[in-house]
């Protein structure tokens, strides 16, 4: 955990911005928990994320991580069974969150911010993935004194392993050389998100945050074996528009569309066309993975 924080630390002050301070407390002899790191990684930079939209003015965020040992009854108010948990925690000096606010935050699509600039899916999809880790998360929050969200996630008894050497090591299903994916989203949590599973596996990646930025490259005569892109766009063209533009001047080009609405809406009512396909949010790095694996090597 220890490592895989201070391996995010100068992305996320790229993130938040110089405005904010980003602190990184990490306890010495943290023991090891055995957790997916992508998701793991997702989950605190939008925790990072939150904190730096509810810091309009600046301010301060700290990521704490700590050993836990919680007992029958410390166990039972988070709802989870007795024994040995690690904690990251990020405590940001922003807004706070009202009582009502603090109830919702987990539901999915719940979001206080603006349209167009929240989904409202981050702290569900971090509630999904602590959960299926046997873990918990929670929020201690007032208005006017600043949040900290907590996740818990089991101790890991077994063997250490090196999640840094496993991923640098040969990957027999390396993409072949110099394909090239197209990632277009808003969002950079979900572009950033993206784009670590292209490199992962080996692709050359290139990122865009809207439509016509998109459709630049598109139309130069770089390669671009896939385009992902979101189906929600800013700059007046959305996803579905941009992969059409695209395929007047590319027509063979493979489109994967990623979207956080019911599939058939995204697609335009079932009118998907050949090479193309959707992927809807939240999604699994390891689906997303090996969905991108199966339409390349088709
Ligand atoms: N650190 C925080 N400080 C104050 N409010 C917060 C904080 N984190 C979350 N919230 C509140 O909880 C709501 C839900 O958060 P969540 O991350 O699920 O969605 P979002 O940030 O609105 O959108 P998304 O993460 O999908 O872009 C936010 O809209 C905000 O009102
Ligand atoms: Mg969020």
């Amino acid at each position: 955990m220890n490592r895989l924080v201070s391996g995010m630390e100068d992305l996320l002050r790229r993130t938040v911005g110089p405005a904010i301070e980003v602190d990184v407390v990490g306890a010495g002899g943290l023991w090891g928990t055995l957790v997916d790191p992508h998701q793991l990684e997702n989950a605190i930079l939008n925790l990072v994320i939150n904190a730096r939209d509810a810091m309009p003015d600046g301010g301060r965020i700290t990521i704490e991580t700590a050993n836990r040992w919680l007992d029958g009854r410390t166990a039972k108010e988070r709802e989870l069974p007795p024994g040995q948990y690690l904690s990251v925690c990020v405590t940001d000096t922003g807004t706070g969150m009202s009582p009502t606010v603090i109830e919702r935050a987990f539901e999915p699509f719940y979001t206080t911010k603006p349209l167009g600039q929240g989904t409202g899916l981050g702290l569900s999809m971090i509630y999904g993935f602590t959960r299926q880790s046997g873990g918990q998360v929670r929020i201690y929050s007032e208005l006017g004194q600043g949040t900290t969200i907590c996740l818990y996630l089991p101790r890991h008894l077994g063997e250490d392993i090196q999640p840094a050497a496993e991923i640098r090591s040969p990957d027999p299903r390396r993409a072949t050389d110099g394909q090239t994916v197209m990632v277009v989203d808003d969002e950079a949590t979900v572009r950033m998100l993206v784009m670590e599973v292209l490199e992962d596996s080996g692709y050359a990646a290139i990122e865009a945050g809207d439509g016509p930025s998109a459709m630049k490259v598109l139309s130069s005569n770089a390669r671009i074996d896939l385009l992902i892109t979101d189906v929600g766009l800013p700059g007046g063209m959305n996803g579905r528009q941009v992969a059409d533009a695209a395929r007047i001047v590319r027509p063979e080009l493979k489109v994967m569309f990623i979207t956080g609405y019911a599939e058939n809406a995204a697609v335009g009512n079932g009118q998907i066309e050949p090479g193309m396909s959707v992927m809807t949010k939240p999604f699994d790095v390891a689906a997303l993975e090996s969905r991108i694996r199966e339409i390349l090597e088709d």
